[in-house]
């Protein structure tokens, strides 16, 4: 069994459409006055556009450039979340959930690495990127219907404020 399979059964069943729409629908509630959830959410969405426009693409170029895209945004995005909000992840949502979070990251990274090493106009790259969006869109899922939220919930003032500050600031070295 894969890494992403594993994680994939670890948390199965995987969401439904309707589930993940309703977790969005919350969470964009949420993120009103919460400056750093609105940017968390943000990101989530440009990566979800960025995955539609790989496996909409059709030739060579496209494909490179589309899984580049991809790549760039995903990392920004993990790394801030690894270095400013997993950490409060661990103290106010839990160390299990922190935990997952970090080993997810860590095999999206792996997958995406094999990635960009597949023939792009192979049958083997379209498996492998409906792998990884599957297990991203999980991933999000889980962040968008509990991780995060308990975070709104439960994070001091003056935690919110440091996340909204270094959140930013991390995102923007990689993808300022
Ligand atoms: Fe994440
Ligand atoms: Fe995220």
């Amino acid at each position: 069994m894969s890494f992403l399979d594993r994680i994939a059964a670890a948390v199965t069943p995987a969401a439904s459409d309707e589930q993940r729409a309703e977790a969005r629908r919350k969470v964009l509630a949420l993120s009103q006055g919460e400056q750093w959830l609105g940017m968390i959410v943000e990101q989530h969405q440009r990566i979800e556009g960025l995955f539609a426009e790989a496996r909409s693409a059709t030739d060579v170029e496209t494909r490179q450039r589309s899984v580049k895209a991809l790549a760039t945004e995903l990392t920004g995005h993990a790394t801030a979340e690894e270095a400013v909000v997993y950490p409060i992840v661990a103290e106010d949502s839990g160390k299990t959930h922190a935990g997952m979070a970090y080993e997810e990251h860590a095999m999206t990274k792996i997958q995406l690495a094999k990635l960009e090493r597949i023939d792009p106009m192979s049958e083997e790259w379209s498996e492998k990127l409906e792998h990884i969006r599957g297990a991203v869109e999980q991933h999000i899922y889980q962040e968008e219907d509990s991780w995060l939220p308990d975070l709104v919930e439960k994070t001091s003032p003056a935690k919110k404020q440091l996340l909204n500050q270094r959140y930013a600031e991390e995102y923007q070295r990689y993808c300022g």
